[in-house]
């Protein structure tokens, strides 16, 4: 199995540029399918969540070209050939059920196996399917030997006012897409207001939607019989751009990160500066400079957008472990999304958790052990660790990690990381 070694790095230095959004593509590719006409979208970074959404929209029928050296996807659905996705790819990745919407939009059906994706938490799927709902659809559960099926079955769509008990980002994202071929108007309350969003709203306005409000909590959309192709370029990822912020902190370097937006990472940048971390932005550049700092603890409470990201959280709480005195976390998004404090532990970290709440005491010599990634933004944590502990850290369970950063190691190694892949 392949994993990462990761040496104690010293200061990183240099000059990356900022992905494509893996959470901004995702949807968008799913969107194509509203349409029989070609999509384009540029800036889509390689990743293995992108090739699964590359796999789920084949094998319904539609047609996909992803040209990685461009990282250009061309995506163009003439006509639906099955009403589901297969189960396996459905349980690789939790992001699956974006096909969820679109296919009810455009064929009136639409089937998925339960989604998989990391383990955090139950997440659940009822406020899609509650939505779902709300717009006319039939939900109905069944089961074989193997999966839990999910489908939904409507004669028409039609507008309605729905409230979300919670922001949930697929949610809102999901029933956006499927509001957009509804007859009539329709409003989701209590939307969620994150950057991919607003992302999706442009794409499918682009597409002759009429989608009014994203990145508020309400969300207008005007219903419109058909949909058209269109070219499209995704925005940064905020969260790589997030996890190379923290590695500049963590290890005391400086990194400028271009292809950047500062007002997506808002309460990162914010957070940085409380714990005594410079960091300067530009329209479209940050750079965090930690030479010579000595950082003090601080609180961190994650919530939904504009509040701190959930998928900052690890990272952060590496980069408190670096940091002289007490601090909080305490995760409001996620039921379950401490395993990395078992990992950081073997690693020296002594970090107390209950419930939703962990305790970090800094600062403290992290020592390099043999840890596991269980899952995304939890293996970039440990990497970060890595760079700043003694001695030699080895990850398994990489594949998580590869999930959702573009070319990490080059990446890193190309600010001075001492990171390979062995394996
Ligand atoms: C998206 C991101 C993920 C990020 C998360 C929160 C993508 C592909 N993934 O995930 O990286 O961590 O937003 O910022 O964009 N919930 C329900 N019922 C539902 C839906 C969600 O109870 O029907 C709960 C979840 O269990 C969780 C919370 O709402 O506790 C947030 O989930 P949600 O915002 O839906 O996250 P995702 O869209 O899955």
């Amino acid at each position: 199995m392949a994993k990462y070694i990761v040496e104690n790095s010293g200061p990183l230095e240099g000059t990356l540029t900022i992905s494509g959004s893996k959470n901004a593509v995702l949807p968008l590719m799913a969107a194509s399918v509203l349409t029989d006409e070609k999509c384009v979208i540029c800036d889509t970074p390689a990743l293995r969540d992108v090739d699964v959404m590359c796999a789920l929209i084949g094998s319904i029928g539609g047609s996909v070209q992803f040209h990685e050296q461009t990282n250009q996807v061309e995506l163009e659905t003439r006509n639906i050939l099955l009403e589901g996705a297969p189960s396996e790819l459905a349980q690789k990745m939790r992001a699956s059920v974006l096909i969820m919407g679109p296919l009810l939009a455009r064929t009136g059906k639409a089937k998925i196996a339960l989604p998989g994706g990391c383990a955090i938490g139950a997440r659940p799927i009822d406020l899609h399917l509650k939505g779902f709902q709300a717009l006319g659809a039939e939900v109905i559960m069944k089961q074989d030997a193997n999966f839990d099926y999910v489908e939904a079955r409507a004669q028409k769509l039609v507008g309605s006012d729905i409230y979300l008990d919670f922001p949930s980002v697929g949610a809102t994202e999901n029933l956006m897409m499927v509001a957009c071929m509804a007859q009539g108007v329709s409003t989701i309350q209590n939307a969620a207001e994150e950057p991919e969003i607003v992302d999706l709203a442009n794409f499918l306005n682009k597409m002759g939607a009429r989608v009014k409000g994203a990145g508020t909590d309400t969300i207008r959309i005007e219903g419109v019989p058909k949909l058209k192709g269109t070219k499209h370029v995704v925005i940064p990822d905020r969260i790589e751009t997030g996890t190379f912020m923290a590695a500049a902190a963590i290890t005391r370097g400086r990194i400028k990160l271009e292809n950047a937006v500062a007002d997506h990472v808002r309460p990162v940048i914010l957070k940085l500066r409380e714990c005594g971390v410079a960091v300067e932005e530009d329209d479209d550049f940050i750079v965090v400079d930690a030479r010579g700092s000595q950082l003090k603890a601080t609180n961190i409470k994650t919530l939904p957008y504009p509040g701190f990201p959930t998928d900052m959280q690890s990272q952060f709480m590496t980069l408190l472990l670096t940091a002289k005195g007490k601090s909080t976390i305490i995760e409001t998004v996620f039921e379950n999304r401490f395993m990395h404090v078992a990992q950081l532990n073997k690693m020296g970290a002594r970090i107390k958790y209950e419930d939703r709440r962990a305790s970090i005491e800094g600062p403290k010599q992290l020592k390099g052990a043999k840890v596991s990634a269980t899952d995304l933004r939890a293996g970039a944590a440990l990497v970060l660790a890595g760079l700043a502990a003694s001695g030699t850290t080895e990850i398994d369970e990489i594949y998580h990690i590869e999930r959702g950063y573009e070319r990490f190691i080059e990446k890193m190694r190309a600010v001075g990381a001492n990171i390979r892949m062995e394996g």
